[in-house]
């Protein structure tokens, strides 16, 4: 179903995590990281129109689930009830981030919903409320709504800004899906890398993700597609999976990367973005 005419269109960009190490676990079972989250141009869109009647419709949720699970269904309610508006929205999502390859697109989705509908509705929800919206909505969400590539602590909560040099990736998707709960829960993960004292995009070279070779244990297919980008560089994995990617200088290099890679292999050239496009869009 096509948006309505009447209806915004609002990007939401892809993440990549140039690097994830995991330095312990707290209490309740979740695990505490050290993550550099880059923003890549990768982006679904979610269209917007807001309702007077108070009703929430998501037209087509990700994945073929009931809409009331949708990450950006659940963030439109959540705003919702904190704000107390009377207001609804009708939402449409344009998915072009594939769902469940660790690059954040329903934690991105549900962000820009928070994002945008702050704007629409004029609810001037603040944004270190719009935070704790997000974190209750998923441990990425926090990230998309900071607005620019960081270095992520607890969690991924706790955020601070980190630049990373213009770069290109090239982004495979091995036809996986990895369940991140039994990654998480995997005996072998490495859950004791030391935190960094001094965390700089130099300083946490050379990168590498503590997930990686669980799942690459544990899936043969995301094993096979690191084989083949290893022709080409020094592949790693984002976040859970089961997404691979390979960091090049140039664009012309990525795509000479991605013309060699098998047809039957999903992947992008991406590029990095230094900023969350959205913060151009809402605070000019
Ligand atoms: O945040 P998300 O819903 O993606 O997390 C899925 C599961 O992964 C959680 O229920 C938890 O078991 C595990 N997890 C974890 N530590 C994290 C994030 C997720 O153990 N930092």
């Amino acid at each position: 179903m096509s948006p309505h005419p009447a209806a915004r269109a609002f990007p939401a960009p892809a993440k990549l995590n140039l690097s994830l190490r995991i330095t312990g676990r707290r209490p309740d079972g979740y695990h505490l990281l050290e993550s550099l989250f880059c923003l890549i141009d990768l982006c679904d869109t979610v269209w917007l129109l807001p309702r007077s009647d108070g009703q929430i419709i998501l037209h087509n949720p990700a994945g073929g689930i009931p809409p009331e699970q949708d990450l950006s269904y659940r963030a439109a309610r959540a705003l919702q009830q904190f704000s107390g508006s009377p207001q609804g929205v009708e939402i449409w999502l344009n998915k072009r981030i594939p769902s469940g390859g660790g690059l954040g697109g329903g934690s991105s989705d549900a962000a820009t919903v928070l994002l945008a509908l702050n704007h629409l509705w004029r609810t001037a929800v603040p944004p270190e409320q719009l935070h704790t919206l997000g974190l209750a909505l998923g441990a990425d969400v926090p990230f998309f709504l900071f607005g620019q590539n960081a270095f992520a602590q607890g969690i991924g909560e706790i955020l601070r800004p980190m630049a990373v040099p213009e770069q290109w990736y090239v982004v495979v998707h091995p036809h996986t899906h990895v369940s991140t709960p039994k990654i998480f829960a995997h005996p072998d993960l490495t859950r004791n890398s030391p935190p960094c004292p001094n965390p700089s995009f130099e300083q946490l070279q050379p990168f590498r993700n503590d997930m990686q070779a669980v799942v690459l244990a544990e899936y043969p297919s995301v094993a096979a597609a690191f084989r083949l980008l290893q022709n080409h560089g020094r592949p790693q994995m984002s976040g859970s999976g089961a997404c691979l990617f390979l960091a090049c200088a140039t664009q012309s290099e990525a795509e000479h990367i991605r013309s060699r890679l098998p047809e039957n292999l999903a992947s992008w050239c991406v590029r990095g973005l230094s900023r969350h496009p959205l913060s151009a869009m809402l605070c000019p």
